[in-house]
């Protein structure tokens, strides 16, 4: 990535890569219609008008030396990065493997939901896990995620303190930016694998209308673009970090679940409704040392396993 904004006649790059001009000229303007900026024209050379900031493994691998995250898959186009990990990983991609996509064309979320994911504009990631946990314990790997979320923003912008909605959101301003879909793969008593794959909206300008008044990005939040490629080394970092922990330290767990509670304005004496069996409304009053959410109804405490929670 050194001097990559020095100009390159058409034919240099031909030779290099072993084909003619004119597959040079083919392979620039697939490079533009992906958003690469890229000045020039086969006569006086090309030029890329500015690094672009694209979640590329050469660019990203330098940044995250250290971590387990050495198998990095960058697409600029794919139906689900989760999708993607989960098939990678039933067919033995190691542990740290690393899915990330410029665009998604079926993102997913939680139940049926889908996640807008725009080009270029989010960081929509997804990394392959083989805890030694059982299923029942699985859950506290998408808290350790929004942490590790919620740790990279702090430390790019300490201005921006989101606030975790449990269990798998990130917002500010009462908007959502960021969510986390965990998937797995177990048997009844052990983890196989897991994916745990993270959607943040980071400089999408606008949303669309069905989303307008629930969705924001971390542009609209600070007023000023970020770049994906510092947000995305350093939330694998800090995912790095948390995993470690959970793996060797025997307070990790609940340390998770502290910081976690710390962080929401969701976990404790929030009035909530509970999408689930039915719909009722509840005081949340912490969480279970699984991570699972206790609310406290008219008939006595519960203890939220799934279901959608929405602040009254
Ligand atoms: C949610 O809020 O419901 C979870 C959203 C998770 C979205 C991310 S984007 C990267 C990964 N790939 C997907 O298809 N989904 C997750």
């Amino acid at each position: 990535m050194d001097h990559a904004t020095v100009v390159v006649s058409g034919t240099k790059i031909a030779d290099e890569i072993g084909t003619g001009r004119s597959e040079v000229w083919r392979l620039i303007q697939q490079l533009r219609s992906l958003g690469v900026d890229v000045a020039g024209h086969p006569a006086t050379g090309y030029q890329l008008r500015a690094v672009p900031d694209l979640l590329l493994a050469d660019v990203l691998a330098p940044l995250i030396k250290g971590t387990i995250f050495q198998h990095i898959h960058h697409y600029y186009k794919v139906g689900s990065t989760n999708s993607a990990a989960m098939e990678a990983a039933a067919s033995g991609a190691p542990e740290g493997s690393v899915f990330l996509a410029e665009e998604q064309t079926a993102g997913r979320g939680r139940g049926a939901n889908a996640w807008h994911s725009a080009r270029s504009a989010g960081i929509y990631c997804s990394v392959v896990l083989r805890p030694n946990l059982p299923p029942s314990e699985a859950l506290i790997l998408s808290l350790a995620a929004g942490l590790a979320v919620h740790a990279a923003i702090q430390e790019i912008d300490a201005r921006i303190n989101p606030d975790l909605k449990w269990p798998n959101d990130l917002l500010v301003g009462g908007k959502k930016f960021c969510g986390i879909l965990t998937e797995m793969n177990a048997e009844a008593t052990r983890v196989r694998f897991a994916v745990v794959g993270i959607g943040i909206n980071v400089n999408d300008p606008r949303f669309p209308e069905d989303l307008r008044d629930v969705a924001t990005s971390l542009q609209l939040a600070s007023g000023s673009e970020w770049s994906r490629v510092e947000l995305a080394a350093a939330l694998l970092k800090s995912l790095h970090r948390e995993y470690r922990h959970l793996l060797i330290k025997p307070n990790a767990r609940e340390s998770i679940l502290h910081r976690f509670a710390e962080h929401s304005s969701y976990v404790c004496g929030c009035k909530v409704r509970i999408e689930e069996n039915g719909g009722f409304e509840a005081v949340t009053e912490g969480l279970d040392a699984r991570g699972f959410l206790q609310v406290r109804t008219p008939q006595g405490l519960r203890t939220v396993l799934s279901g959608t929670v929405r602040a009254m």
